[in-house]
């Protein structure tokens, strides 16, 4: 492992440690439970189960990465992730009680989970899949959700969670900055063919399988199924996974 690698860690892991809250906490706020009927119950009850079963997979991503990973700030950071996604689960699995039941797991978002979940290479291929691109969707998703929503409870959850994972995208961030410059480049050539391959099937499988029957906001979704790649990769190409050169050499594979 790489000595020394991620002393810009240090600082996130003890904001992590500050930021700590209790899922207990949230039926001590003041804030009420009202989501508009026009939402519809079912939608509603869909999109909560989905929330919970991504902080699921996003823990098994922390425990497997703890294994991988023998950097000491990097695994301070992942065992506070840990206590984030695990009180995210809980928080949400709680405010869906009295909504509905919880959903299975979606198919599409299922098989992205697993795929992730089996990368095999270095750890920095599974930190980039989850903490850049699927916490970053989750982020866009969060944002979209609380205006729907428009719940003074949601709200409040929304923002303490949208909190948390701010920082374990900054983690993603910083860790890959201090790493994966130091990687060969057929090495990170193969983490953004993998990456790319499973952002570009996961999108479209999401939109093939969530068919949006108004106009502007399919066009809308279609839009983010083109240039939502382009965006990562932007994103990726800030710390360090492909050089302006290297990236035809990495789009042309
Ligand atoms: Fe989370
Ligand atoms: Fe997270």
């Amino acid at each position: 492992m790489m000595e020394n690698a991620c002393l810009s860690l240090a600082p996130l892991s003890l904001k992590a440690e500050r930021a700590q809250w209790r899922a207990a906490d949230v039926a001590d706020w003041p804030e009420k439970k009202a989501l508009p009927r026009w939402l519809g119950r079912k939608f509603q009850v869909q999109v909560l189960s989905q929330l919970y079963h991504g902080e699921r997979a996003t823990l098994a991503m922390c425990r497997q990465l703890k294994a991988k990973i023998d950097d000491p700030w990097a695994q301070r950071c992942l065992d506070f992730q840990i206590m984030d996604e695990e009180r995210h689960a809980r928080v949400y699995l709680d405010y869906l009680a009295g909504i509905g039941e919880l959903q299975p797991l979606d198919p599409v978002l299922a098989a992205a989970y697993e795929r992730a979940l089996g990368w095999s290479g270095r750890p920095e291929g599974m930190i980039a899949a989850f903490n850049v691109i699927l916490e970053g969707e989750a982020l866009f998703a969060l944002d979209y959700l609380g205006g729907w929503f428009r719940c003074p409870l949601f709200a409040r959850i929304n923002a303490r969670i949208r909190r948390d994972e701010a920082r374990h995208l900054a983690f993603g961030r910083a860790y890959l900055a201090e790493t994966l410059p130091q990687l060969p480049l057929d090495e990170r050539l193969e983490i953004h063919r993998w990456l790319k391959a499973l952002w570009q099937d996961t999108a479209e499988g999401v939109f093939r399988r969530f068919p949006v029957t108004n106009l502007f906001l399919r066009r809308r979704c279609r839009t983010w199924v083109e240039t939502g790649w382009q965006d990562h990769l932007k994103i990726l190409k800030d710390v360090g996974l492909l050089k302006d050169g290297e990236i035809h050499v990495g789009e042309r594979t």
